[in-house]
């Protein structure tokens, strides 16, 4: 708890082009969520190291990222939006969580799995120890909640065994944090292939809509998406490439998957392609023309970085100062 509310922590890696599905996975639950939690939302640029990245497209895009988190309707005066770079206790607290997780552990991800089969030529140490970093972000803030795609929940539930192994030797140091998955569009599925999600490293572009995407683009891609010869729009297992359509549209407008059925009965799988680029453009123009206008007040964003990673510090050091303590570090002279 931070005064009387309780903690939520999220990130994102600043890494290949943002998808609809971070955006309707990650980004729209966030926004619902930030008047309930004490927030924080950390732009996770320690992560993206783990496959190389250009240095000056990583610094680009992990501004963009930050400042797409405004754009989405987080407030930085009331949400700690900032870089995971600039607070040291992420490396400092992930480096002890690492000799509190166990080699099988971290060989189970398979997050880990796809990701060394896809860099089978840099299958580094940080690739593999990649899930404490990110349960070191999580429990640094003490974090109750931590709204995330189901692509995350793996991860998840290692924090929590982290933290629970932890705690059951030095008492209740870490809370215990719960994964938050949003009702609608948890798993956004590729418009090319509806069996594999929606992923920002994907080579075909029309599998993925991008959050930057031009409406003819999303238009395009809508109209170009994979489905079936079923000929009926229903929402069922046996549709994969309907259902992701409609979980699209139903995430984007807000209706439920019995509404949306209902209205596109008798409708042809056109009409629906229509109906879900048209639900898509309604949510992403306007945030791509917030992202704009924010981009060119370079101040304003500055002040943003520069006030929230002090805040995010503070806060974190504490739990870190607190960990250090348990583990037998010895005690800082004072200042
Ligand atoms: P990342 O950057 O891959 O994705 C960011 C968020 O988007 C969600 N997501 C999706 N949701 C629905 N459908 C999809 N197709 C889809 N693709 C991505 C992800 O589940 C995620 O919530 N390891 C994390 C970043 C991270 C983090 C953290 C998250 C680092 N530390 C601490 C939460 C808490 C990642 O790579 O997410």
């Amino acid at each position: 708890m931070i005064g009387d509310k309780k903690v939520l922590f999220s990130g994102m890696q600043a890494t290949g082009n943002l998808t609809l599905g971070n955006y309707l996975g990650a980004l729209k639950n966030w926004v619902s969520l930030s008047d309930e939690y004490e927030c924080f939302y950390s732009v996770v640029d320690m992560h993206s190291i783990t496959v190389r990245q250009d240095p000056a497209e990583l610094r680009r895009r992990a501004r963009s990222l930050l400042t797409l988190y405004i754009a989405a309707g987080l407030d930085p005066e009331k949400n700690c939006i900032y870089y995971q770079s600039h607070v040291s206790s992420h490396a400092e607290l992930a480096w002890i969580l690492n000799c509190f997780t166990y080699m099988g552990e971290l060989n189970r991800m398979t997050q880990f799995k796809d990701k060394s089969a896809k860099h089978a030529d840099n299958i580094n140490a940080g690739l593999f120890t990649y899930p404490v970093l990110m349960a070191a972000d999580i429990l640094l803030y003490q974090a109750d909640v931590v709204p995330v795609g189901i692509d995350q929940m793996q991860h998840l539930e290692l924090t929590r065994d982290i933290a629970q192994r932890f705690n059951a030797i030095y008492g209740d140091v870490f809370t215990i944090p719960e994964a938050y998955i949003g009702k609608v569009g948890a798993k956004i599925m590729s418009l090319q292939d509806p069996s594999k999600k929606m992923s920002k490293s994907d080579e075909n572009p029309n599998a993925s809509i991008y959050l930057m995407d031009d409406a003819d683009t999303i238009r395009r891609k809508c109209k170009r998406a994979v489905t079936d010869s079923e000929g009926v729009i229903l929402y069922r297992e046996e549709q994969p490439g309907i259902r992701n359509l409609l979980d699209i549209y139903c995430a984007c407008s807000g209706k439920t998957s019995e509404e949306a059925v209902k209205e596109f009965d008798g409708c042809g799988y056109g009409q629906l392609k229509e109906a879900v680029g048209e639900a898509v453009v309604g949510v992403l123009a306007p945030l791509q023309n917030r992202v704009k206008e924010l981009e060119k007040d370079k101040a304003y964003i500055d002040s943003v970085i520069k006030n929230n990673a002090e805040k995010a510090q503070y806060v974190s050091t504490k739990t870190l100062r607190k960990v250090q303590k348990k583990i037998g570090f010895p005690e800082r002279p004072r200042q």
